[in-house]
């Protein structure tokens, strides 16, 4: 082997998880177990990309280490690629911690929607508020999200729900994309709620999303993909399907928000349109399902929103993973259920929806990477991919969801660089 000249390196790394793609991405069914795990593991980075995967002693055997800039030394730690967070809403202003009474006190979300709360009181909020103060607030959130181990995101408009606050908040994704350390994927979702103006006239409002919202966003290169909340008393399946068929043309990526209170056969739409992924899914039928599972639409799964709206049911991972559904997971932060959290999100998984914690891991590293199509550069620890690696103060990978609740992680490594050191 030639030597190499990495600028970093961590060794001694007890296990390493590298969730290498030997078989293809996203990963289906029992592949979701196998994390691809080296131990006494090393990798080695030079100029943000990853260089060397493999054990200590193979690293040593091929470069001096006393020659290599910077050593992290990871006994009795846990490495794995970076956090993927696939869908978020961190685009917002104000906060809305008053309707966690209202839901203690049995009021439904869909009610509260409807008084003028949820959805529809964020938007009042980010209509007024101004670009920079916006960016300072997905700032904050960002931050936050990367010391607990997430180094690329998804992210959406959605609570300007005009043409100019929509634009508003696609700009200020952009502006924290160029600003912060993580990498951030952009979603148009005007769609997201009737905003009031259009009561009543839900087909006139979809009309301003597809003839001048989508084609100005398009133009302007703000939005890879384009998000529908298609549920009873928001959007239906038509006014979905016209949306994102419009979007595809204009070469916008479709994804969804589905079934999440009500099955509307949301599934099965997402399959027809090809969706690359599909949001919450609790109520899905199994038809829908296998139709997800054949058309390889990847299913995001966001188990803080349930837990968020204290219900007692959650997406069927299990059946999932049983019909060959491909599995990502998000925190779905929004100021309805605000987390910033992938550990807990793991941990939810596991504990709620019954993953192993090698799958929850699965869908949060290499899926979530396949659901923003970014797994050719992310997702994994492999020899040409970003240096996007997380170092947790955990012996394995099984502790990740086993001792929750607390933030685990002892440093992160975003594009080669040491960008969180806790403790
Ligand atoms: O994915 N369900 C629709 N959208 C978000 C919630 C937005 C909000 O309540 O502010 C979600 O859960
Ligand atoms: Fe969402």
């Amino acid at each position: 082997m030639n030597e190499i000249n990495p600028n970093l390196a961590i060794i001694h790394i007890n296990e390493l998880a590298t969730l290498d793609s030997k078989y293809g991405a996203p990963r289906i069914g029992k592949q979701m177990s196998d994390l691809a795990i080296i131990s006494d593991g090393a990798v080695a980075v030079k100029e943000g990309i990853i260089i060397f995967v493999g054990t200590t002693n193979e690293l040593e055997s091929i470069t001096p280490l006393t020659k290599i800039e910077k050593i992290i030394d990871a006994s009795n730690k846990l490495v794995t690629p970076g956090f993927v967070d696939a869908h978020t809403h961190i685009i917002f202003n104000g906060s809305r911690e008053e309707e966690l009474s209202m839901k203690l006190a049995g009021k439904t979300y869909l009610e509260i929607l409807q008084s003028g709360g949820g959805i529809l009181k964020t938007m009042r909020d980010t209509r007024t508020a101004t670009i920079e103060k916006l960016v300072t607030n997905g700032k904050k959130i960002l931050d936050r999200m990367m010391k607990f181990g997430t180094t690329t995101v998804e992210t959406k408009s959605g609570y300007g729900l005009t043409l100019e606050s929509e634009i508003k908040s696609l700009r200020a994704i952009k502006k924290l994309n160029e600003e912060h350390p993580i990498d951030l994927v952009s979603t148009f979702l005007g769609a997201h709620a009737i905003p009031p103006e259009y009561k009543g006239k839900v087909d006139d409002y979809v009309d301003l999303i597809t003839s001048e919202m989508i084609p100005k966003i398009a133009k302007e290169k703000l939005a890879e993909f384009c998000d529908v909340f298609c549920e009873k008393d928001i959007f239906s399946i038509e006014q979905a399907k016209k949306i994102l068929e419009i979007a595809k043309n204009f070469g916008l990526k479709p994804q969804l928000h589905v079934d999440e209170i009500v099955d509307t056969n949301g599934a099965l739409l997402a399959a027809e349109l090809k969706a690359i992924q599909t949001g919450h899914l609790l109520k899905s039928n199994e038809k829908g399902l296998q139709a997800m599972a054949d058309a390889g639409v990847i299913a995001t799964l966001l188990p803080a929103t349930p837990f968020c709206l204290m219900l007692k049911e959650y997406a069927p991972a299990r059946k999932m993973i049983d019909l060959g559904v491909p599995i990502a997971l998000g925190t779905d932060l929004n100021p309805n259920c605000w987390t910033e959290s992938m550990q807990a999100i793991i941990a939810l998984s596991c504990y709620n929806m019954k993953l192993s914690p090698a799958e929850a891991l699965t869908a949060a590293t290499m899926n979530s990477a396949c659901a923003l199509q970014k797994q050719d550069q992310i997702g994994s620890i492999e020899v040409g991919k970003k240096a996007d690696m997380v170092i947790f103060d955990i012996p394995n990978h099984h502790f990740l969801p086993y001792q929750f609740g607390v933030n685990l992680v002892s440093e992160v490594i975003k594009n080669g660089i040491l960008v969180v050191k806790n403790g």
